[in-house]
Parts: structure tokens; sequence; C-alpha cells
């Protein structure tokens, strides 16, 4: 029993460490999911960014302004429960479909906008 408790243990260690965050994978899941309001480089001049209010425009994420998803837990977390749980616009929704492993592709690619 102890055998099997280690190999198993062993077994997920080494898939959580064969799966480097691939912001490759990110940028698939960003053109489809986040370009269309932030922008393809993430500049905030996503087509639908013009049909927002004053105030509540998708974020530049090449600045580095972000006022809450300040570090990669942070920014995870937002992906996870949308701006209106963390506080932010409505606007920036959920992507609760997603999993750990896709988020943090995502969260690898927004860190590669920044200039
Ligand atoms: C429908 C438009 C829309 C889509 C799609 C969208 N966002 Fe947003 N996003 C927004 C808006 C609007 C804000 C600004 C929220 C605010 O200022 O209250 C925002 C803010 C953000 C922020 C800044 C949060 C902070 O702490 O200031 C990040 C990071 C972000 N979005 C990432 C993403 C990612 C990654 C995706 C794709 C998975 C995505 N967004 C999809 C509209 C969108």
């Amino acid at each position: 029993m102890k055998k099997i408790v280690l190999s198993v243990v062993a077994a997920m260690c080494s898939v959580s460490l064969a799966h480097a965050a691939d912001a490759k994978a990110g940028q698939a899941l960003y053109a489809q999911r986040c370009a269309m309001c932030h922008g393809e480089k993430g500049a905030g001049d996503g087509a639908l960014a013009a049909t927002m209010p004053e105030g509540q425009k998708p974020r530049n994420l090449a600045a580095g302004s972000n006022k809450y998803a300040t570090d990669d837990a942070k920014l995870k977390e937002l992906l996870q429960k949308g701006g209106a749980a963390l506080g932010l616009s409505v606007l920036m929704p959920a992507q609760a479909d997603l999993n750990d492993t896709q988020l943090g592709d995502l969260v690898a690619f927004v860190n590669s906008l920044k200039k």
C-alpha cells in the first residue's frame, strides 16, 4: 500500500514538473478569448474595446498597470473568477471552463506581453 501511494505521488510530481507553462499554447487561447477586447498585442485596442464605456475599457496588458492582477496567482484568480468578483468591471469575463494548465499557459503569455 505504502509503495502504491509513493508511486502515485511520484507520478503526480513528474507530471507537474514536466509541464512548464507554455506561452505558445497561451497565445492560442489569448487569440480566441482575449484579443477581441485586449487587442492582439495586449494594448487594450481589440475590436470590442470601442464599444465599452470610458473607465471600463480593457486594460493595456503591455503596460503593467493592473489594479488587482499584480502577480501570477492574482492573474490566475482573475481569470477564474472574472472582474466583477474582484471589484473590477463585469466586462472582464471569467474563464471558468479552463483547467489549471491552460490558465498557467495564459498567464505565461500575458506576462510575455509586458514590455
Ligand atoms: C469582453 C471584453 C474582455 C475580454 C474578452 C477579456 N477582457 Fe480582460 N478586461 C476587460 C476589461 C473591460 C477590463 C478592465 C476592468 C476594470 O478596469 O475594471 C479587463 C481587465 C483585464 C486585466 C487587468 C486586471 C487588473 O487587475 O487590473 C487583465 C490582466 C485581463 N483583463 C486579462 C484578460 C485575459 C487574459 C483575457 C482572456 C482570457 C481577457 N482579459 C478577456 C475586458 C475583457
